[in-house]
């Protein structure tokens, strides 16, 4: 099938990929001329494991090709997935202006019956919103050319983004179009084989279900956070009572991870959009208000346990930090714990050490070169004389290091782990001032 994905951020590109290595024809478009040169390159422009080598055997199979070029992106292919950012506004809301300047394009562009996709997050009743506004277009311009829309939302991690592309949980499509339906099963068949993953709606319960999906998970990890919070007052340890809950399989044991808070470009945008568009209609979603207040206050957690100890004057102090990223296996800052350690620890007049395996460079590119601020290559290299170590990410790297290197090389044998890495009581025996989330013991 001939596909066309606007977009080429995570969730467009490795869609984009993906559908090419099982044989459509993908046009990927994007407005970003440099970008698309990178891509034409198979040079990825943020780290995702396996995404590169999808690219270049796409690129060398003739099946995915890459253009800037917006009226052949519309007029290559039958159908045309709108994969562009949604970011947040100051008020919370979604940023629309990207989907609806790709809906004009199509509605000026369009020669012949297209199926218009949405896959970006976006508010209930968008893919309506996008559909009727290009019918109203081409109303306008005398022009009478069938058009049809479905919402498509994808549920991909970072950090292993090809693969759960390639194996989806559930394909939602909320399509009106018995036809539409038919034709996008079509397009899904290589990854609907072993069950029935495809679930047909409408339009505005898929999009829904995928802001309810992220708001559940946020949920999870706010309302885990808020009994750690609990547990370390009345002395309990948070890691036993996670196994102690996780046993029952009504809870289950995934996504209940204390922590220093969720990051990423989808849990905190989307917990505050899906509580924007409730308060448009009148309702107050007090448990989205809980969520977002409880995972703001513990990002800042670890920034404030380090003044407790160490002063909030740190001037003179060098803070090591392993863990840049919002999460293993990707190099993505956006609305990461760390930021908060690092600007935190600044703002008390600290500097910091950092090591992170994939996001140093993102690093120096959010903040630029600074007196306070050092990447190191190794993560031995970011303890060298420093006064403690925080701990925001849990990489592998970090799950079982030497600790009587790291005893020998800070300063004073001081840890702040905001993921639980260690046992509390081992830690002690090696003398080493350890501070966990939770453990209240
Ligand atoms: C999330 C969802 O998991 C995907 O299903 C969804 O498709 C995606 O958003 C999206 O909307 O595009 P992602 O942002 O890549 O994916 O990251 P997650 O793996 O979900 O982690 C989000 C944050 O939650 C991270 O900061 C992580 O450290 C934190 N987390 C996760 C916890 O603190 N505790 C946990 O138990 C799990």
């Amino acid at each position: 099938m001939n596909i066309t994905i606007f977009g080429s951020g995570y969730v467009g590109l490795v869609q984009a990929a993906i559908f090419a290595d099982v044989g459509h024809k993908v046009v990927c478009m994007d407005i970003d001329a440099a970008r698309v040169d990178r891509l034409r390159e198979a040079d990825v422009p943020f780290f995702e494991p396996g995404l590169a080598n999808l690219i270049r055997n796409g690129l060398d199979s003739g099946l995915l090709s890459f253009t800037t070029d917006t009226k052949a992106a519309v007029q290559a292919s039958d159908y045309l997935f709108i994969c562009v950012g949604t970011p947040p506004t100051s008020d919370g809301a979604a940023d629309m202006s990207q989907v609806m300047d790709v809906a004009s394009a199509i509605a000026r562009y369009m020669a012949s019956r297209k199926v218009v996709i949405t896959k970006s997050t976006v508010p209930v009743g968008t893919t309506d919103t996008v559909l009727a506004h290009i019918k109203r277009a081409l109303h306008d311009q005398g022009r009478d050319i069938p058009v049809e829309a479905a919402s498509n939302p994808e549920f991909l991690k970072e950090g292993s983004a090809v693969a759960d592309c390639q194996s989806p949980d559930r394909i939602v499509i909320g399509t009106r179009s018995p036809t539409v339906l038919e034709q996008m099963r079509r397009m899904y068949q290589a990854f609907n084989r072993n069950r029935e993953k495809i679930m047909a709606m409408d339009p505005p319960s898929a999009e829904m279900t995928k802001l309810t999906a992220n708001a559940m998970l946020a949920t999870k990890i706010s309302f885990m956070n808020e009994m750690a919070n609990i547990a370390e007052a009345v002395g309990a340890d948070i890691e036993d009572v996670r196994r102690g809950i996780g046993a029952d399989p009504r809870i289950g044991y995934q996504f209940i991870y204390p922590g220093c808070g969720y990051g990423g470009s989808c849990f905190p945008k989307d917990v505050r959009a899906l509580k924007y568009l409730a308060g448009q209609h009148d309702h107050r979603a007090e448990i989205l208000t809980a969520v977002h207040d409880t995972n703001q206050r513990q990002k800042n957690k670890l920034a404030e346990r380090v003044m407790a100890r160490l002063g909030y004057d740190l001037t003179g102090k060098t803070i090591a930090l392993w863990g840049l990223s919002f999460k293993p296996n990707t190099d993505d800052m956006r609305e990461a714990p760390s930021r908060y350690v690092l600007e935190g620890i600044w703002s008390c007049g600290g500097r910091v050490k950092a090591f992170d395996p994939q996001a140093g460079q993102a690093c120096l590119a959010l903040y630029g070169e600074r007196d306070d601020l050092v990447i190191t290559e190794h993560k031995e290299d970011a303890l060298e004389g420093a006064d403690a170590l925080v701990i925001c990410t849990e990489w592998k790297a970090f799950w079982s290091p030497d600790f009587e290197q790291v005893k020998s090389l800070l300063k004073q044998p001081l840890i702040f782990d905001g993921r639980n890495l260690y046992n509390p009581a081992y830690l002690e025996e090696l003398g080493i001032e350890y501070y966990g989330i939770g453990r209240g013991r």
